[in-house]
């Protein structure tokens, strides 16, 4: 079975668990990244602005071209912070521009406080022909 680990992180939580799990799933790992990025990867007020009103308003801001094809793999492990209690832009980006049908998919997040409505907005849109084999979340 194929399996592809597909993140975004802006401070590196993510990231690093990422990693992590790819010890225990090997996978093909995959960062998202954004076309205009944030100038600096820490929790700072302006990102939280800026962040916060973009996830809160469903934004998909633009992310650089992934060179995948996600007809390649089984499973995909899908991770993501907690960004004003949903996802990050940049997943809710991936998540609109690939139709990911007939997959497991594992989802795991980190957040500081709460884990909010994350997984239950990511199960929303997956909700066709995939099997969610577990959620994970992550307490800073
Ligand atoms: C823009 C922004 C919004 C955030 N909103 C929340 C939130 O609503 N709830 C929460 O518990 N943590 C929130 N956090 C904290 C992150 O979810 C947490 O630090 C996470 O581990 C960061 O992951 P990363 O290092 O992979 O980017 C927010 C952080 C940022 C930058």
């Amino acid at each position: 079975m194929k399996s592809l680990i597909i993140f975004y992180s802006l401070t590196g939580n993510c990231r690093k668990i990422a990693k992590e799990l790819n010890k225990k799933y090997p996978s093909d790992i995959i960062e998202l990244k954004l076309k205009r990025g944030f100038k600096k990867p820490k929790m700072n007020f302006i990102n939280m602005l800026i962040g916060g009103f973009q996830a809160i308003t469903k934004k998909t801001p633009d992310i650089k071209n992934l060179d995948i094809n996600l007809n390649n793999y089984d499973q995909i492990i899908l991770g993501t912070p907690v960004w004003a209690s949903t996802m990050s832009p940049a997943i809710r980006t991936f998540l609109k521009k690939h139709n990911i049908e007939n997959k497991k998919i594992i989802i795991f997040s980190s957040y500081k406080n709460e884990i909010g409505k994350t997984f239950s907005d990511i199960k929303e849109i997956l909700n066709k022909n995939n099997e969610i084999l577990d959620t994970i979340e992550y307490k800073n």
